[in-house]
């Protein structure tokens, strides 16, 4: 892909954090971007903080968790853009406690979000991905390769999101569709209610994010990288 230039992008949870710095580096590329989040006004307000062109931002309201509302989501970018070349599975949600402590509910929206929303996302985008050979990108976490403490929850969903797109890269590269997983450790963003702050320089910003993103649509199309772990240079201080 080595043109950006009007393609389009659905990046999953793009009303802030990371998705919305991915966001931002593709439009600055020439594509074309759909963003979502389960908050109408805040999906909204981010598109029109990227850009006031609506040929080239569409703001969706969807909550990945559930099937039909990324199917009325792709439907809607379809409908808008008239073609989809990149998925950019992000949205993602993390609930911290030890197993005793962990709530069912948590446990399941944990679940429900970050493995099968992405389950969800994709099944919905495959069709139109084919017929673009296009790109799907998950963002998973280092939490996918290394467990910790509390983390039950959101390790079972990384490692299994690893463990789910490395599978989906073998399924559809036969169709011209490259898949890669990013694992990213800790990234400024307003993950598990953070406010982003100064003392956060020392981490992978958003943007660094986007910029790997773009590098991995611009890779010459014979080499795919399928599984990046990416981590801040220096440990936190
Ligand atoms: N920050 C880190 O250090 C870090 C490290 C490794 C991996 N990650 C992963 O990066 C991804 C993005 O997280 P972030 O750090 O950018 O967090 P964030 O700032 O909290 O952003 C999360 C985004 O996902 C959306 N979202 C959450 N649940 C959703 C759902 N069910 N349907 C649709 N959208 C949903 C949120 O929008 P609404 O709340 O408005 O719906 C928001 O746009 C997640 O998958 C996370 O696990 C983060």
């Amino acid at each position: 892909m080595n043109d950006l230039t009007n393609k389009v992008a659905y990046i999953t949870g793009g009303s802030k954090g990371i998705g919305f710095g991915i966001a931002k580096k593709l439009l600055s590329s020439g594509m074309r971007v759909a963003i979502s989040s389960r908050n109408k006004d805040a999906a909204k307000k981010a598109a029109s903080d990227l850009s006031d062109d609506s040929k080239k931002i569409l703001a969706i309201e969807s909550d990945v968790s559930l099937m039909k509302d990324e199917q009325n989501a792709v439907e809607k970018i379809m409908n808008h853009f008239g073609q989809l070349d990149v998925l950019v599975a992000n949205a993602g949600v993390g609930h911290f406690a030890a197993i005793d402590e962990l709530t069912e509910k948590d446990w399941k929206e944990t679940i429900d979000t970050n493995l099968t929303g992405v389950f969800n996302s994709v099944k919905a985008s495959i069709d139109p991905l084919k017929k673009s050979k296009g790109y799907i990108i998950t963002i998973a976490s280092l939490a996918g390769a290394n467990f910790f403490e509390t983390a039950s929850a959101y390790n079972a969903s990384k490692f299994g999101l690893v463990g789910f797109t490395q599978a989906i890269m073998l399924d559809l590269r036969k169709y011209g569709i490259k898949v890669t997983t990013i694992m990213p450790g800790s990234v400024t963003s307003y993950f598990n209610n953070h406010e982003p702050n100064d003392a956060d320089a020392w981490k992978i910003q958003p943007e660094d994010i986007g910029q790997i993103v773009d590098d991995l649509l611009h890779m010459h199309p014979r080499t795919l990288p399928s599984k990046i772990e990416v981590r801040p240079s220096m440990p936190a201080k």
